[in-house]
Parts: C-alpha cells; sequence; structure tokens
C-alpha cells in the first residue's frame, strides 16, 4: 500500500530534471467562434422595448462601450462554440485534434450540470483518453485555464493543450434587468498550448476573495427535480467596478514582476473585455496608451471567460499581435476571482 501511494506521487509529482527545467508552456495556436446572430444595440433597443424594458444605445455606449454582442440560437449549447474554436486553434498550431493530451474548458454556462464541458468537447472532437474537465471562476476562467494548463505542461504532466474559454451567457439573462441584459454576449475563443524548450506563459498570478460571492452570481441551484433559487445573473454593477479597478493593475504588476519585466516591456495589454472604462483605468495606472490595448468589448459584449480568448485571436488574425510580442492578459470575476498571465507569444 505504502509504495503504491509512493509511486502514485512519484508519477503524479515528478522531480524536476534538466530537462524540465528548461520546460515551458508555448501558444502555438488561437481559435475562436463567434455564434452567426449578431445583435446591435438597436435591435436589443427594440427587442426589450416590445417588452416594456427601457434602455438606449447612447446609454450602453457612454457606460460600457458596447455596441453589438452575439446570441446563439436557441438549443446551441456552449460545447458547439467550443469546439468550432478548437478546431480553429488547431488548425492554426498545424495539429489534429488527436495531438492534444488535456482539454481544459473555463465555463459558467456547461452543457450540463455534469459531466464537465471539456469531456463533451473532447468527444465532439472526436478524441478520448486525454485528460478533460472544466474550470469555473467566471470571467477570470480563461486566465485560470492557463494557469492549470501551463503548470501540467511545466511539470511533464501534458505537451499538447487545448484551453478554451467558452460561453452561452445569453441563457442565464434575465431581459427584464435592463441592468444586466445589456452587456453580456455569447462566444468562444481556444489556444493551443505546447510544451517547449524556450519560454511562452512567463508567469501568472491567480487570486480570488470568496466574500463577495453576493456581488455577482447565479444563485440557483438544481434540487429536487427544479432550480432552487434564481436561475438569472445578479449583478452589483457598481461593487464589481470598484473592486475590478482596484485590483487589476496590482494582479498585472504583481505577474510583470514575477517575470523579470516592466510595464515598459508590455506591447500589448488584452484585458477582459467587460467594460470599456474598467479597460482605460487599468491602462492607465499601467502606464499604457489605449492603442497598446486590444478591444473587442465594442463588437462582443462581455463574453465572460470567453473574451480574452476570443480578443487575442481577434487580435492574431488582424495582425495586431505579432509572433514574439509581449502579451499582458488580466482579467476579474465573480468569486471575486481577478489574475493576470503575462506571455511571450
Ligand atoms: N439603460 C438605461 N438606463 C440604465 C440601464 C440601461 N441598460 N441600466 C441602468 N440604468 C440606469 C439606472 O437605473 C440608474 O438610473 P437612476 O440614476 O435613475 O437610478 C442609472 O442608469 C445609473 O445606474 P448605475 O448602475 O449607477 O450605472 P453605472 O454607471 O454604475 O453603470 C454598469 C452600470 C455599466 C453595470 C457599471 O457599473 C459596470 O460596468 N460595472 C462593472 C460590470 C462588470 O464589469 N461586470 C462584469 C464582471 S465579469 C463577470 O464575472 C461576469
Amino acid at each position: 500500500m505504502a509504495n503504491r501511494i509512493a509511486q502514485n506521487l512519484l508519477t503524479t509529482q515528478p522531480s524536476p530534471t534538466q530537462s524540465q527545467q528548461n520546460r515551458y508552456a508555448r501558444i502555438t495556436g488561437t481559435g475562436s467562434f463567434l455564434p452567426p446572430q449578431r445583435v446591435t444595440n438597436a435591435d436589443l433597443v427594440t427587442q426589450l422595448a416590445a417588452t416594456g424594458v427601457e434602455t438606449s444605445d447612447d446609454w450602453i455606449v457612454e457606460r460600457t462601450g458596447i455596441r453589438a454582442r452575439h446570441f446563439s440560437a436557441q438549443g446551441v449549447l456552449t460545447s458547439e462554440l467550443a469546439v468550432t474554436a478548437a478546431q480553429n486553434a488547431l488548425q492554426a498550431a498545424g495539429l489534429q485534434a488527436g495531438d492534444i493530451d488535456l482539454i481544459i474548458v473555463a465555463t459558467s454556462t456547461p452543457d450540463m450540470v455534469f459531466p464537465s464541458t471539456a469531456c463533451i468537447v473532447q468527444n465532439k472532437l472526436g478524441i478520448a483518453g486525454c485528460a478533460a474537465f472544466d474550470i469555473q471562476a467566471v470571467c477570470t476562467g480563461f486566465v485560470y485555464a492557463l494557469s492549470v494548463a501551463n503548470a501540467m505542461i511545466q511539470s511533464g504532466a501534458a505537451n499538447k493543450a487545448l484551453v478554451i474559454g467558452a460561453e452561452t451567457f445569453s441563457r442565464i439573462l434575465d431581459f427584464k434587468d435592463r441592468t444586466t441584459c445589456v452587456l453580456f454576449g455569447d462566444g468562444a475563443g481556444a489556444v493551443v498550448l505546447e510544451a517547449s524548450a524556450t519560454p511562452g506563459i512567463l508567469a501568472t498570478d491567480l487570486h480570488a476573495d470568496g466574500k463577495h460571492v453576493g456581488i455577482l452570481c447565479v444563485p440557483g441551484n438544481v434540487s429536487g427535480g427544479a432550480v432552487d433559487g434564481a436561475a438569472f445573473l445578479h449583478m452589483d454593477g457598481q461593487a464589481v467596478f470598484k473592486l475590478a479597478v482596484g485590483v487589476l493593475a496590482d494582479t498585472a504588476r504583481t505577474t510583470l514582476a514575477n517575470a523579470g519585466k516592466t510595464e515598459a516591456d508590455i506591447d500589448w495589454l488584452i484585458p477582459h473585455q467587460a467594460n470599456i472604462r474598467i479597460m482605460t483605468s487599468t491602462a492607465k495606472k499601467l502606464k499604457l496608451d489605449m492603442d497598446k490595448v486590444v478591444v473587442t468589448v465594442d463588437q462582443h459584449g462581455n463574453t465572460s471567460a470567453a473574451s480574452i480568448p476570443l480578443a487575442l485571436d481577434t487580435a492574431v488574425r488582424s495582425g495586431q499581435v505579432k509572433k514574439g510580442q509581449t502579451l499582458m492578459l488580466e482579467a476579474v470575476g465573480g468569486g471575486f476571482t481577478w489574475g493576470s498571465a503575462l506571455i511571450q507569444y
């Protein structure tokens, strides 16, 4: 028995060999997917007015920077968006699904209570056997997932990982609540992370403070064959705003320090796309001009865990982000969670 435990410890926690000390994780491909139904502020204003909910393009743009978002068609699940994003990332990396030995999906809108959306994605990609699991850190989910995949690759537990952020937030929006339903959208983004002898993920920094659970949550749960509690997103926008602007620059600075870099080394800030005012405030604190910030919130809205990989893929495919550049990813989300990752792309 003791031998078996010792053996298990050896297989899960190998002592670092020389080659593992020089083992890093690099992004070798990015992909994304937006459901085809694009809903502009004008579309939403009209749809909401029909049910007596009053809002305006001016209010939404001025307070958030959002001009449009995408909504999935009825019945389309998060895993379907995730699979297309993953296939696009695999193609960009020049890999087949069968090359992947780890799948992590960050999502707060899983297909089912269980099993994980990652297992569903694995099956839809036509592969089996590799580790697959979900991470739940709401809008910080992709940064958490990237950090975990990086650690697993560095330890030798994985070689080629798919890290996906995918959401169908439209399913948890109360379209009678104008303070939240104008903010969110659906979509998915993915990266392929591969073991490499040269650094890719330079440093990461993760945090949570569970005393703020109530300011951003979907408080319901499944019990006795029904939803017990509310199944719609609840948010105290001002409390979230205050916490967000308080922590984002700090986590970015911690990650820079961990990597031995400074603000001046950042080529692109790729923030969680929740609100342009939060992004502007963070950029200012990091002494970065807004032309160094990737902004997609205007076209995607807040897609929670999908927002960073969606923004990254958009910036890669548009030619903004180039090989070798230094990228700072940072996010806040329900939990309250926050974190950042510095990447040599
Ligand atoms: N259209 C028109 N008026 C509106 C709307 C709307 N859609 N929503 C609210 N209002 C009204 C309010 O009723 C209020 O009216 P009143 O002054 O007559 O009472 C007024 O606008 C101002 O409301 P506030 O809530 O004070 O507006 P604020 O400037 O704080 O902006 C917002 C709200 C955009 C939600 C902001 O607080 C914010 O961005 N917070 C952060 C949200 C965020 O980042 N969330 C994502 C976190 S990530 C995750 O984990 C999911």
